[in-house]
């Protein structure tokens, strides 16, 4: 069971960078990736619809023998991690969550920005968050939906894309915000832009990494890490249309 594999699955390939995380951390250990491109983008798809198409994605990972499932999409965990964690007690789920927390913690100007997609925005666990832990920071939200073709297509350079990241964050910039939050897992594939956009002013946040810790921690905790001497493999699933 140790050197079973990690599963992980997003609307697409904006997870990447959350599994690139967890196998930085964690070099002994297998994954399986789906990459559900078929349904992209989740972003303003009804709950239920995103609910079960995660259900769907669980039961192929599990079916694959996966000892832990990071759902490595902000607008899929809103969605469906209670109903995941409901349905399969017993079985360890990671999720995505907006970084709002250190950045309101850290801001000095006490404005910060979030770029996610509508139903990260909608979720209960964002609202809570921001009640929370931003109370006294003025949190702006950015639908970024645009930013999640980009990823798709693979267009993460080039004059166009950096246009279309221009005008979703220079109006953050403008409006006092010191800290970009990456709200969803596609866009940290377009950190350059976004930084370059930001054009010094503020701290870009992503959460890839305390995900990755917390993988760490939920697989030590449960005696499930794989050992040294294993030798990872990293498989690849794409649902195409
Ligand atoms: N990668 C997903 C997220 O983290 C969203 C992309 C989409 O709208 O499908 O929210």
């Amino acid at each position: 069971m140790n050197t079973a594999p990690i599963g992980f699955f997003d609307s697409g390939l904006g997870g990447l960078c959350v599994r690139d995380a967890v196998t930085r951390l964690l070099p002994h250990e297998s994954t399986i990736y789906i990459a559900d491109s078929a349904n992209c983008p989740y972003g303003n798809k009804p709950e239920a619809e995103i609910s079960q198409l995660a259900r769907q994605h669980v039961e192929t990972l599990l079916a694959r023998g996966v000892k832990l499932i990071v759902v490595a999409c902000n607008t899929a965990t809103a969605a469906a991690i209670d109903d995941l964690r409901a349905t399969w007690p017993d079985f360890p789920f990671v999720g995505m969550e907006p970084a709002v927390k250190p950045a309101a913690l850290h801001s000095k100007t006490g404005v910060v920005g979030v770029l996610a997609t509508q139903g990260t925005f909608h979720g209960r666990l964002y609202r809570e968050t921001c009640a929370r832990f931003a109370r006294n920071t003025t949190v702006l939200m950015c639908v970024a939906d645009d930013f999640v073709q980009l990823v798709e297509k693979g267009e993460t350079s080039g004059p166009q894309a950096e246009e279309i990241v221009r005008h979703r964050v220079a109006p953050l910039i403008a409006a006092g915000a010191d800290h970009l939050v990456l709200g969803c897992t596609h866009f940290p594939h377009l950190r350059p832009l976004i930084e370059q956009a930001a054009e010094g002013r503020a701290v870009v946040l992503d959460s890839s990494d305390a995900v990755a810790r917390q993988v760490k921690r939920l697989l030590a905790a449960r005696d499930l890490l794989a050992p040294k001497t294993a030798v990872a493999t990293h498989d690849f699933c794409r649902t195409h249309a």
